[in-house]
């Protein structure tokens, strides 16, 4: 099989990038390990910056997005007994919306189905053959049988744990890590939220979040230790902790329900240098994670095939391939600030084993500060928007 660019992960950045570039003519083929209904079964990212939304628009797939999604202006902090809202709106003039990553994707995969896109499920084994050389291959096997493909370009959109990372030499590969000592323990309940604005909890038993998908789609998640494992938490116990540290007005109307979803994502930081190598390309999680509190990791994804996308069509359609020589430094140079931002709201919100009681009134300052400084907020508020492309 002959393609135009080979896309490997059939996750969001990899059919996002397959649906922009069939729309302007150019070939891919996308290679998932998984089936759909296992990728679309994922509960993950739920908030969506204008720069995504305008990309999804741009590829054609926003119709349902438009109709359904919640565009929210604004989000609640609370510490211990003080909260207070940042007003996105006010303070930058821009919304978030609220729009399931499972939508998102479910919306892409029938987008590629309606243009007859080649997305192949099942795929074992992928392996990236000379990436550094002008003619680059890519082999998997299904159902046993072994399958080439010869293309121009390979995009790496595999996740945290593909091949495509791996495939970079290490004498090539510079990786940043930072491990958080806990993790997100987050359940899915079928009740309505119990507030129109997301609510950012740091409390003294630890930190909390409550988002949701629709009006009557809840998503709560709690800091947990990183031993916990989902089986340890009964709904009743998660509801009982999650009140503990929300403030009362809103603990007292939450209304609970059976988790028809419950896990636990461990906190990371990761940053690969450089996101490209010959001719393959590294976008989304297979070359970053953030931890999840500002809910940048999707966000960061749209924008690594942003910068990739332009950079192809500038290729195929122009002749000129400054944007593809560029990529690595310009999709670094965002991903850096959405790792501070991401990094630095993990800090002010959680509770971690080793602080001090000099530590706790170090984070107690700096969320004051916040509330009563609006050039504060504004910061906040730009980076949670999402900075510019
Ligand atoms: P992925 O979504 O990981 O997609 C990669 C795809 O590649 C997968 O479908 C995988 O099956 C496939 N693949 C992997 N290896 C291979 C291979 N060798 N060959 C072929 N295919 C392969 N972000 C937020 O903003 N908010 C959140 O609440 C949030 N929660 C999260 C919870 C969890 C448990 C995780 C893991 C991530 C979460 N994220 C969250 C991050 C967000 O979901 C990711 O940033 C986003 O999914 C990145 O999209 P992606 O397409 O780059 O990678
Ligand atoms: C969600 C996840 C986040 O990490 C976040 O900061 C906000 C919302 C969510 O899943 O809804």
């Amino acid at each position: 099989m002959r393609t135009q660019v080979a896309i490997i992960g059939g996750g969001p950045s990899g059919l996002l990038l397959s649906q922009l570039l069939h729309r302007k003519g150019i070939d891919t083929v996308v290679l998932e390990r998984k089936t759909r209904d296992y990728v679309l079964g994922r509960i993950r990212a739920g908030i969506l910056e204008t720069g995504f939304v305008n990309l999804m628009r741009e590829a054609g797939v926003a119709d349902r997005m438009d109709k359904e999604c919640f565009v929210h202006d604004g989000t609640v902090i609370s510490h211990g007994d003080t909260q207070f809202t940042i007003d996105f709106k006010d303070l930058t003039d821009t919304s978030v919306v609220v729009y399931g990553q499972t939508e998102v994707t479910r919306d892409l995969y029938d987008a590629r189905e309606a243009m007859d896109g080649t997305v192949i499920f099942n795929a074992e084994n992928v392996q990236i053959h000379g990436a550094d050389s002008d003619a680059p291959h890519v082999t998997y096997t299904t159902d046993g049988d072994e399958h080439r493909i010869d293309c121009d370009f390979v995009a790496g959109c595999d996740g945290f744990h593909g091949v495509s990372r791996q495939t970079i030499p290490l004498t090539v590969r510079r990786e940043y890590e930072k491990l958080y000592p806990f993790g997100w323990l987050g359940i899915l309940s079928e009740t309505p939220p119990v507030h129109d604005e997301l609510i950012y909890s740091c409390s003294s038993r630890g930190f909390a979040l409550c988002s949701m998908r629709n009006e009557n789609l809840s998503r709560y998640y709690i800091q947990c230790s990183l031993s916990d494992s989902p089986d340890d938490w009964s709904d009743d116990a998660f509801w009982q902790e999650l009140k503990r540290r929300i403030p009362s007005e809103y603990a007292d109307k939450l209304v609970t329900g059976p988790s028809i979803e419950k896990s636990i994502a461990p906190l990371r930081s990761f940053v690969t240098e450089p996101m490209r190598w010959g001719r393959l390309f590294l976008c989304g999680d297979a070359a970053h994670i953030v931890p999840p509190t500002g809910a940048k990791g999707l966000n960061t994804a749209a924008s690594d095939i942003h910068y990739l996308y332009n950079g192809l069509i500038q290729h195929y359609l122009d002749g000129d391939d400054t944007g593809i020589d560029t990529y690595s430094e310009k999709a670094l140079a965002r991903i850096w600030k959405a790792e501070r931002f991401s990094w630095w709201m993990t800090n002010l919100l959680h509770r971690f084993p080793d602080q001090s009681e000099f530590d706790l009134k170090m984070q107690a300052a700096d969320i004051a500060f916040l509330r009563d400084n609006r050039a504060a907020q504004t910061v906040l508020a730009q980076n949670y928007v999402g900075l510019p492309y």
